[in-house]
Parts: structure tokens; C-alpha cells; sequence
């Protein structure tokens, strides 16, 4: 079965931008409350810490799942392994669970990189790979390509985006979805149908979003800096959104709101 959806690993616990204190103590309270799954990335500068972090939780290895994600500007014969090994030596660990390809490469680099991807888990530096922001085109390449099973393609996944072209892919592709933002920093809140259901069900807006995800086949992944936000955040296996509800809360994507907007990420492919 595919490691994140196994366990505990469906709710992930995103360290993006935290570094210094707050990264310390969110991931301690995250470690607390019941996560074991911990997303960071070369990009995010904060692997060490995160990994003095994990450290310092005294949770048993083998009840982590640590994931991390290559930089694009690491795509290249000589930075990828290189880079992947300063990654390890910095989370003071020997493999990582999940590796993926932060963004997705160029064209022309296209297959070189997911062959350096499968090079890492041959190696055995890493025990499952993944790929992040790749459409649905990109997905099917990277099938094509690729013999190592895509454990998910993390993209930005939340209500308020309409992501049904990928959700398609990823079924025909078999490979799963992984959300990033999934509670779109905080811009669902300003939609009362969501204060609403919330209040039917007892729970808060961002359970409610966090479930919806969930129900929809995609793992969850949230950061907060906030104990009563990360509690809320993992406790979220206690009820189950009728389809009704599931639909309303589908309506919210002709907002077509992106966080990740290519302004932001020079890297970002044509999205579905
Ligand atoms: N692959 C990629 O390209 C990519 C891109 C972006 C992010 N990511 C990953 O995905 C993770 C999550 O995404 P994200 O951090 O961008 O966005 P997010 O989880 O949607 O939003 C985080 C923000 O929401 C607030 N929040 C969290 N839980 C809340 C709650 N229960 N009630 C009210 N506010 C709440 C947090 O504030 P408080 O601290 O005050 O709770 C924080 O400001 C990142 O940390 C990173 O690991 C990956």
C-alpha cells in the first residue's frame, strides 16, 4: 500500500516558511498532538532545524515519515545526489522516506531528471520518490518514464481551486494526489458556506476543508504555528462529510483562487 496513505501518514505536517523558534516549537506541538509525517525541502532552508527538530521529539525513526523535495536549481548530474546526501546529513538521517522533484523540470531535462530521481532510490537514499506541481501531462510522462512507483504529486489542492482535471489524472495514472496550502493560508475562511457547514457539524472551517480533502483522496497537508490550529488541524478522522456537503463545498472552486500563483514560482508548468 502507498506509505502515505498508510499509519498516520495522511495528515502531513508542512514546515513552510517556519525557521528558528517557531519551526521548533510548531514541530514539537505537531509531534505532540499526534503527526508523524513532516514535509520540508531544500528550498525552504530549514531541513537542519527541522531535522534537530524531529531529533529532539524522541519519536522512534521508524514511526516518522520524513519528506523533503529537491531543489530545480539541483536537476544537473553533479548537484542531484550531491545536494540529496547534504540533505540527509543535515535531517540526520541515513534515507528519506518520500524525495520529490519540487517543481517540474524543463522540457529538455525533462527525463534526465526523473532518471536522477530513480538513481536516488536506487541507491536506496530515499525509500519512495514523488514529483510537485506537475500537470496532468506531466503526470502521464512521468508514467511513461518512470518504472519506481510515484507515491504523489504534491500540488496546490484546496476548495477554492478547481483541480478535477488532476484528480482524473491521478486516477488513470495511479499516481495520488498530495495537497499543498490546503487551506489556502487562510482565504477560504472569508466564505461563510464554510462557517456554516462548519457549524452543522460541530467542527471548525478548517477541519471541515482538511476532511473535505481528505474525502476526496488527497492527503493533507497543513502548517500552523498556533496549538489549538495544529490540534484542530489533525483532529479530523472523527466525522464524515455527507456527499451533499462534499458538493457544496465543490461550488467554492469557481473562485479559482491560487496561492502559488506563477508570479511567485518561476518553475511552474501551464496548470490544468
Ligand atoms: N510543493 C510545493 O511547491 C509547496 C508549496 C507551498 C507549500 N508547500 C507545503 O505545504 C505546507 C502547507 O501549505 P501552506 O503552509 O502554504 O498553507 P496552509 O497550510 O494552507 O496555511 C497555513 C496558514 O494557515 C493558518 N492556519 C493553519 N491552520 C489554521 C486553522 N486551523 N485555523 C486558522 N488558521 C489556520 C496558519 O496560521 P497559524 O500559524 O496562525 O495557525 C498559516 O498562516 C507548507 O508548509 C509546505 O510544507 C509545498
Amino acid at each position: 500500500m502507498n506509505l502515505l496513505f498508510q499509519k498516520n501518514f495522511q495528515r502531513v505536517f508542512g514546515t513552510f516558511p517556519l525557521t528558528g523558534n517557531q519551526l521548533r516549537d510548531s514541530i514539537e506541538t505537531a509531534a505532540d498532538v499526534g503527526y508523524r509525517a513532516f514535509d520540508t525541502a531544500q528550498m525552504y532552508g530549514n531541513e537542519r532545524e527541522t531535522g534537530l527538530a524531529l531529533r529532539d521529539t524522541k519519536i522512534p525513526r521508524s514511526e516518522l515519515c520524513i519528506i523533503s523535495k529537491i531543489h530545480p536549481d539541483n536537476y544537473t548530474e553533479a548537484n542531484f545526489i550531491k545536494s540529496l546526501e547534504l540533505s540527509l546529513s543535515d535531517l540526520q538521517i541515513d534515507q528519506l522516506d518520500v524525495l520529490f522533484l519540487h517543481w517540474p523540470p524543463t522540457q529538455i531535462a525533462f527525463d534526465a531528471t526523473l532518471e536522477l530521481l530513480e538513481k536516488a532510490h536506487d541507491l536506496k537514499l530515499v525509500n519512495a520518490i514523488g514529483i510537485s506541481n506537475f500537470n496532468s501531462q506531466m503526470m502521464e510522462r512521468t508514467n511513461a518514464k518512470i518504472q519506481t512507483k510515484i507515491l504523489a504529486n504534491q500540488v496546490e489542492f484546496h476548495p477554492l481551486i478547481d483541480q478535477c482535471v488532476l484528480l482524473r489524472k491521478a486516477s488513470e495514472t495511479e499516481i495520488p494526489l498530495m495537497s499543498y496550502s490546503a487551506i489556502s493560508r487562510g482565504k477560504i475562511f472569508e466564505f461563510e458556506i464554510l462557517h456554516k457547514i462548519a457549524s452543522e457539524y460541530g467542527k471548525t472551517p478548517a477541519q471541515i476543508v482538511l476532511r473535505w480533502v481528505l474525502q476526496k483522496g488527497v492527503i493533507a497537508n497543513s502548517m500552523s504555528t498556533n496549538k489549538k490550529n495544529i490540534e484542530a488541524n489533525y483532529n479530523i478522522m472523527d466525522f464524515t462529510l455527507s456527499s451533499i456537503d462534499m458538493a457544496r463545498i465543490d461550488t467554492l472552486n469557481k473562485t479559482g483562487f491560487r496561492v502559488v500563483t506563477k508570479e511567485k514560482a518561476p518553475w511552474a508548468p501551464d496548470w490544468d
